[in-house]
């Protein structure tokens, strides 16, 4: 294993306190310190944990104009045994390879990645919050850094972690979401990049999403980027419906995030001996459950969401209120069963979970 040399920040930032752990939103408070690497002459170069730190990038720099960038989301989390763990952070490192491949850039060792992870997070073990609900997430990006105008793969990269005291995404917590199902734009089309986790697909679903929210909606459920009839995620989150007891998602294919969650969730509902169609799912197939009422319950799954439950889905003049509008007893066990074996109350049987340090 390569040595990782350290240099620790002399200046520390205040930590939240156990009251502010009760509002710290997700992304928006950044630990000490990073892990950083760069590659250049076709090999990573001088990977290092140091103070948390602006980066110094040229205007020309390739990442700025044509978007050659990745990135990941993982959680730490503090055990009731005091422990620090994270939750498949090989799986998150396996997945960034792959968006790195489709984005021509480079992959890391996948047991290199893990331990930079690792090591970074037992650093900032404070930095892993106490409170229900919380957890310390993590930001692995890399980016593309030639200086230059031309169009191709770039030859020069950056790569970093940084960590973030974070609390339930939605500001609705586990309140069920509104959700609007996307009519007009579109976030992934066949031979694209739907599958790989680049700042691009994120970018060009802000103007939905932000229609949305002016109309109240926590997000847009997006609708396949051919036909605009089958529904395929949302963006921050896969999506799950419980029809007749079945559990329904729409499957893998290149337009849809390989959420680690949703593999979890997917292993998760099959021990249960619940019935899981991965499967085209048609807008108008999922009304028609709705409208029969064997549409019981949606929720999705995601990093940064967990599992969320959705109270309702508008399509056009549709609107579709699921479980009256209250969580569901499988999304409940769902959210229960899976951060009980994150926060360590669950026993893994999965090896799901990997010890960082002793809290
Ligand atoms: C995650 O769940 O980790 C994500 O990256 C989704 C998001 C906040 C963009």
């Amino acid at each position: 294993m390569v040595n990782i040399p350290v240099t620790l920040s002399t200046d520390l930032k205040k930590k939240p306190t156990i009251e502010e752990e009760g509002s710290l939103g997700f992304g928006k408070r950044f630990s000490d310190h990073m892990f950083i690497m760069e590659w250049y002459d076709g090999e990573w170069h001088n990977p290092r944990i140091e103070p948390y730190h602006r980066l110094s990038i040229d205007p020309s720099s390739s990442v700025l104009h044509y978007a050659q960038e990745i990135f990941e989301g993982l959680k730490a989390y503090r055990t009731g045994d005091g422990r620090i763990v994270m939750f498949r952070p090989d799986a998150n490192s396996e997945r960034l390879n792959n968006s790195a491949k489709r984005m021509c850039m480079p992959t890391i060792d996948v047991d290199f990645n893990v331990e930079a992870m690792r090591k970074l997070v037992e650093i900032e073990k404070d930095w892993v919050p106490h409170s229900d609900g919380t957890s310390l997430y993590l930001r692995p990006t890399m980016f593309a850094n030639d200086e230059a105008l031309g169009v191709h793969a770039a030859k020069n990269y950056v790569y970093f972690v940084i960590c973030s005291p974070s609390g339930a995404y939605y500001k609705e917590g586990l309140k069920p979401i509104r959700i609007r199902v996307e009519d007009k734009y579109v976030r992934a089309v066949r031979g694209g990049t739907g599958f790989a986790k680049t700042g691009g697909n994120y970018a060009c679903s802000i103007l939905a999403g932000d229609i949305a929210a002016k109309e109240g909606f926590a997000q847009v459920l997006w609708l396949d980027g051919e036909h605009l009839k089958y529904v395929q995620e949302v963006g921050a989150m896969n999506m799950m419906f419980i029809v007749n007891g079945k559990l329904l998602t729409a499957d893998l294919k290149d337009t849809v995030l390989p959420g680690v969650t949703r593999r979890s969730i997917l292993a998760l509902a099959r021990e249960k001996g619940l019935e899981v169609e991965e499967r085209d799912i048609s807008i108008d197939e999922l009304i028609a459950y709705a409208e029969s009422g064997e549409l019981q319950e949606a929720f999705g799954t995601g990093t940064a969401a967990v599992v969320s439950p959705v109270g309702e889905l508008c399509y056009r003049d549709k609107h579709m209120v699921i479980g009256g509008g209250e969580i569901g007893k499988l999304t409940m066990d769902f959210y229960n069963t899976l951060t009980g074996i994150q926060w360590g109350r669950i026993p893994d049987t999965h090896g799901w979970v990997k010890e960082v340090c002793k809290a």
